[in-house]
């Protein structure tokens, strides 16, 4: 048994010289090492023979085994290097990569289509601080120093007098300090309030609108915001003014859209009212005309707020604001 052993080994490393590709020395591995190659074949016979013989015979086959593993590890080790190489190929014929093209966020999107809205219908942009002086956010809005709006829980402080600008209402006010009547302007940007949840962020955008003249009168802000709406939603979408409260309009109004989900039957969306909220309005308060030195006796104007987000939500059917801001590519991807 042990010169068959000795044969096979010579045998078998005077193949592995030989070997030239892949193929062979997988077939050479099978041959001599695998589960029914030779070597398990004649280690068959190690069951008749003696007690004394058996573990000589086993330790010269086991290091058989060992020598031809150890001889073909080289050319396997070549051969992958050859496969890699293989890989590498290079084919001149293969069409470019794609370069992956960005397009802009949902917001900065419906942001510009809010705005273009306005600026046919005669408004100019201004922008301002986010991080405004609490006279310009609060006290010269109307908005008394009790009121809820200016709790630690609705407004982030930096310092007594400084607040990040819960709405972006503080134009108004900067817009008419710098300029006199008439003025008609919207304020794009971003606004903040301590909020987290499906339909709050603490970062949200709103646009501002006002628009002051001799002679305005609610009439006009129906028009204006009649026209707003159907430009954005449709011709055909039905809205309505309902009686509401601000500071810093008198009288005031919130608009509302009949519902994008179930078209006015009442559904959870809606509240079961038919009606969708989408914007604050209202006749600028004399207090507030009377802080910027505007003759109230001659003057008069119209103001309105709205979020943007609720804006695209209500557009693409979107049922979380926090989606828009996680900035996952396969969601944006989608608009
Ligand atoms: N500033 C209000 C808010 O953030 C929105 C608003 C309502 C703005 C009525 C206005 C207005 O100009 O007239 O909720």
């Amino acid at each position: 048994m042990k010169e068959k052993l000795l044969e096979l080994k010579v045998r078998a490393l005077k193949d592995i010289e030989s070997i030239t590709n892949k193929e062979e020395m997988d077939r050479l591995r099978q041959y001599y090492l695998g589960r029914k190659g030779a070597l398990t074949s004649l280690l068959k016979g190690l069951a008749q023979l003696s007690e004394e013989e058996r573990p000589v015979i086993g330790k010269i086959a086991n290091q058989i085994k060992a020598e031809i593993s150890e001889k073909l590890q080289p050319a396997l080790e070549s051969f992958k290097i050859e496969d890699a190489e293989k890989k590498s190929y290079f084919d001149v014929t293969l069409p470019g990569r794609r370069i992956p093209l960005g397009h802009l966020h949902p917001i900065t999107q419906t942001t510009e289509e809010i705005c273009d809205i306005f600026i046919k219908l005669g408004f100019s942009i201004v922008e301002g601080p986010e991080v405004e002086l609490d006279y310009y956010n609060f006290e010269a809005l109307n908005i008394p120093k009790d009121h809820p709006a200016r709790d630690m829980q609705d407004t982030f402080y930096i310092s007594d007098n400084v607040v990040l600008r819960t709405h972006t209402s503080p134009m108004q006010i900067r817009t008419m300090e710098s300029t006199s009547p008439p003025v008609s302007i919207i304020a794009p940007g971003k606004v903040y309030r301590p909020d987290s949840d499906i339909s709050h962020t603490p970062m949200f955008h709103q646009v501002e609108g006002l628009l002051v003249d001799k002679g305005i009168t609610f009439g006009d802000l129906k028009g204006v915001l009649t026209t707003f709406v159907h430009q954005i939603f449709g011709a055909d979408m039905d809205l309505r003014f309902r009686p509401s409260f601000f500071p810093f309009t008198e009288p005031s109004a919130e608009v509302d859209i009949r519902c994008v989900v179930c078209h006015g039957k009442g559904c959870r969306v809606c509240s079961y009212t038919g009606w969708l909220e989408i914007l604050g309005a209202g006749m600028v308060d004399p207090e507030v005309f009377k802080i910027v030195n505007y003759d109230i006796d001659t003057i008069s104007g119209f103001a309105f707020g709205m979020g943007i987000e609720r804006i695209a939500m209500l557009k693409t059917g979107l049922d979380d604001i926090r989606l828009l801001f996680e900035n996952d590519i396969r969601f944006l991807q989608q608009f």
